[in-house]
């Protein structure tokens, strides 16, 4: 990285965005010793919003944070950026069909990948916060023909987390002593939280807990824990999922401490997933970049779950092709 860092923040306005902010500005997306340059996106409607959070900001006195710009200009908040967290995005509105919602957030990542494409730094680093994560990642990455394919990142951390912190609470463990956790496919209901090669304190998992406490609590809880936080909470995860986001980077700048963690990235066709699909897999981080973990044995029922969620990705490609969105 040059010094300081240019990072960019799309949805500055909302409600993750301010959770993100003061935890960028301190320092823990890339490291304690990073300064910091931030240029922040927002709709003409999100403005004031990014405006506040950036007087805000000022009021930290963040000793990393060289400077604040706030725009609604896609080509100035991407130029020279080496770090683009896309976290705005098109909310599902009342009566809007699945259709509607990735033809609105077409209109949005697929400028903002061509925005990064002509106007990023040559070492430009992409995740995808805004749902649907995997699909807006996947449209943001086909508008940017010179970036390498593996630059672009959607979010399955946050899911990724949720898991750990499951089998810690179930196992009375803390959380670093689980490892080997892994998210498949979508950041959906659909999803896979498999806990095969997952241990506690060196144990694998599967021999502390049973079968059908995976099958019939663990699994559909993570994968319906955002649904559980809105019911409980009132509105969806904020703190957690800008908490993810900035693991998810921070561990892709300096590496992960566990085995692996989860990544949704474009497939390579590794484990049968069909290129170019942008779904979760165990990536561990090499030199500042995500490697697909190889090798991992599965067996029928890892097979079938990760069948059904990557099935749901290739039905979302279909349709943003057909809306001619990529
Ligand atoms: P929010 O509604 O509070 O904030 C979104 C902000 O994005 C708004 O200020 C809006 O003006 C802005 N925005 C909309 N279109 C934009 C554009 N074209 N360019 C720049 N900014 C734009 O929503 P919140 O709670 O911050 O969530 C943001 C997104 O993150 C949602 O799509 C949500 O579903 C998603 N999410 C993803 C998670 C994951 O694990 N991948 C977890 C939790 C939320």
């Amino acid at each position: 990285f040059s010094s300081p860092v240019t990072v960019t923040l799309t949805g500055a306005g909302g409600q993750i965005g301010y959770a993100l902010l003061f935890r960028i500005a301190s320092g823990q997306l890339l490291g304690p010793d990073v300064p910091v340059r931030l240029q922040l996106l927002e709709i003409p409607a999100g403005i004031a919003g990014a405006e506040g959070a950036a007087l805000e900001l000022e009021d930290g006195a963040f000793p990393l944070l060289d400077s604040v710009e706030v725009t609604d200009r896609a080509a100035r908040a991407f130029n020279g950026t080496q770090m683009a967290l896309l976290v705005g995005s098109r909310p599902r509105g009342p009566g809007m069909e699945r259709a509607d919602l990735l033809a609105a957030n077409g209109a949005i990542f697929g400028p903002q990948g061509a925005a990064i494409n002509e106007h990023a730094a040559s070492d430009i680093r992409v995740v995808v916060v805004g749902n649907p994560a995997n699909t807006n990642a996947l449209i943001a990455q086909s508008h940017a023909p010179d970036v390498p394919r593996e630059r672009f990142t959607a979010l399955t951390r946050l899911d990724h987390n949720r898991a750990l912190g499951q089998l810690a609470a179930r196992l009375t463990v803390p959380v670093r002593d689980i490892d080997g956790v892994t998210i498949w496919g979508n950041h959906s209901a659909s999803q896979y939280p498999d806990v095969s090669h997952a241990t506690a304190g060196g144990t694998p998992v599967r021999d502390l807990v049973d079968e059908e406490w995976l099958t019939r609590e663990f699994i559909p809880r993570v994968a319906n824990r955002g649904a559980e936080i809105i019911e409980v909470r009132g509105s969806s995860s904020v703190g957690s999922a800008a908490s993810a986001t900035i693991d998810h980077v921070h561990d892709w700048v300096n590496g992960q401490r566990s085995r692996w963690t989860s990544v949704a990235l474009p497939s390579d066709g590794s484990y049968g997933v069909p290129d170019g699909l942008v779904s979760s897999f165990p990536a561990e981080s090499v030199d500042g970049q995500w490697r697909i973990v190889q090798g991992l044995e599965l067996d029928e029922f890892s097979k079938s779950r990760i069948a059904a969620s990557v099935a749901e990705l290739a039905t979302e490609r279909e349709q943003v092709q057909g809306l001619g969105l990529l």
